[in-house]
Formats: C-alpha cells, structure tokens, sequence
C-alpha cells in the first residue's frame, strides 16, 4: 500500500503550540491511519481498531479511521505526533532516508508501506487532571482537553493487577478514593480516583475499542463531584438523560459537536453549512470546519434518502 503523509486541520508541525491547546486538541486527539473501507474489509480492521503501519524503515501504531476519502490501497498518516504525544506514532520514521537530488526533499507522499491489524487484547480510555508520568503501555496517544489531559491506551497483554495500573496511571494516593467497577465476564474494568477537589481521574478499560463519550468524559474533570450519584455515574461512563453529549468535536472555535449537528439536522431547521452556522454558531469563526460540517450534511442527506 501507498502511505501519504500530510497535516491536519488543527495542529502545526510536531505540535510544539497546538498541542497546548485543548481547543485544537479536541478535535482530532490522537494519530490515526485514514484507510478505505475496502481495504478495512480485506484486511479485518474495523474502524477505531488500533492498526501497525510498517516500512522498510520503521514502524508505527496509530488508530484506524476508515473513509472513502482515501483510494484502495492508499493510507494517509498525520506528520503531528511525536514521542511527546503518543508512544509510537512518529510517521517519519516510516520514510526512507532518500531525497530527491534536487530538492533534497525525502518521499512523504509515496512510501510503500504494510498494514496490519493491531492484535489489541485491551483498549483504554482515560481522563486524568495532570499529565500521567509513565504510562506503561504499548500504545497510548495524550491530548490537552479542558481541566486536564484524555488519554487513549491498547496493549497486547492484560494486566494482572488492573487497581494498581489504575492508581499508577491516574497519579491516586492510598488516601484518595477509588471507585471501581468489574465484568470479568466482558474483560470491562472501570476506575474514579477522587479528592477533596472533585475528579481526579477516570480510568475505561475493554477488549474492545472503549465506547465512552469523550468530550462527556472530559467535561466531568471540571464538574461537581459532592453528590455520590454524579461520583457513580462516571463509572457508567455516559452522561445522564437530561445531559445531552455534544459528540466528537467537530467546530473548534465553538465546541460544537457531532451530535448536535446532527440533532440540529434531525430537527428539519436546518439545510446547509450557512443554516448550521446560525443555529449553533459553528463555522461561523475561522471556519475551518465548514467542509467537515459540510460532509456530516451530505450523510445525513443520503441516510435519510435510504
Ligand atoms: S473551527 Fe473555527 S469556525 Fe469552526
């Protein structure tokens, strides 16, 4: 397979200035290898599954991301994330060191490349107010979000010890509080860590990719955690009916998320990019993310029409 190599909408170079910042971080929070749907199939990775993306260099783990942008046999990787943000995501190492005698410019747009599914026997997902000091797995990707940090884990072997990798991983004391929830029957492993201040983190755990609300996870870090029932809805993992989860972010400068414009289309109100922009304001900044916007219009168009 070919592998491009490119930029995001987000983030500048290896992240240096944006990966300070939590609004541009929410948006694409971790690397990702955009792969076509056919290839998906061909190959058994499924989207959200972790993928190996391997050279005659090098090779890196990041999340799949199927879409028909891509054409078979072609992968776009994101040149963002270094060892600062991820563990093993730095696509130049992929790039043979051969330039063009010219330009002296090396081949980031046409590297051959294997791809493979990431035998993943655990997924995690945590959001933690400071920055983990080690985090001792095999792939994980750390990202800014408001209050603190989100991080997204995958091993291959699974603990024995799971309330220790816990406690290690979201920095809580013997003195502070840990909740957990078990299902040893689904491999699902649940952990909050609280303090006198509120949240100190939560800590997912799945064979499977975790299926947590993020930007409702992360919202959690700044919210009010006196009553125990707010305490035992972080181990739910989902915010509750009257608390609607604004989706993946999809408008930075606004923090408008997927499911409210989706919800907004539903309503019938709104038909185009200029619509969405006077509903909920978003696109209506840097606009950035209109063609994003864009894009979630048309697939709802053909959704409905089927
Ligand atoms: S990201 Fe700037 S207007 Fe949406």
């Amino acid at each position: 397979m070919i592998l491009n190599t490119g930029r995001v909408r987000d983030h500048w170079h290896t992240m240096t200035r944006t990966g300070k910042s939590q609004r541009l971080s929410a948006h694409l929070a971790e690397p990702y290898a955009e792969i076509n749907p056919v290839d998906g199939l061909r190959l058994g990775i499924r989207d959200a599954d972790l993928v190996r993306v391997k050279s005659s260099c090098g090779e890196i783990v990041v999340r799949a991301l199927l879409s028909k942008r891509q054409s078979e046999n072609a992968i776009f990787v994101p040149m963002h994330w270094s060892g600062q943000f991820a563990s093993i995501a730095r696509v130049a190492t992929l790039v043979p060191p051969i330039v063009d005698p010219h330009s002296g410019q090396p081949a980031l747009k046409n590297v051959q490349v294997h791809l493979s599914r990431f035998d993943a026997a655990w997924y995690g997902f945590a959001v933690l107010r400071s920055r983990p000091e080690n985090i001792a797995a095999t792939y994980w990707a750390l990202a800014r979000c408001a209050g603190g940090w989100r991080v997204e884990l995958g091993g291959q072997e699974r603990s024995e010890d799971w309330t220790g990798f816990a406690r290690a991983l979201l920095g809580a004391s013997k003195d502070d509080t840990l909740l957990a929830y078990h299902d040893e029957k689904t491999g699902q492993h649940r952990y909050a860590a609280f303090d006198q201040k509120g949240l100190i983190g939560a800590f997912y755990i799945a064979r499977n990719p975790v299926a947590v609300s993020r930007s409702w996870a992360v919202r959690q870090l700044a919210a009010d955690m006196s009553a125990p029932a707010e305490r035992y809805r972080i181990l739910a993992g989902r915010s509750g009916a009257d608390l609607p989860d604004p989706g993946a972010i999809v408008c930075a400068c606004y923090s408008v998320g997927t499911n409210q414009i989706t919800a907004t289309l539903a309503s019938g109100e709104c038909q185009s990019v200029k619509d969405i922009g006077k509903a909920l304001k978003a696109g209506t900044n840097c606009g950035s993310c209109r063609a994003e916007i864009n894009a979630i219009i048309n697939t709802n168009r053909v959704e409905a029409g089927e």
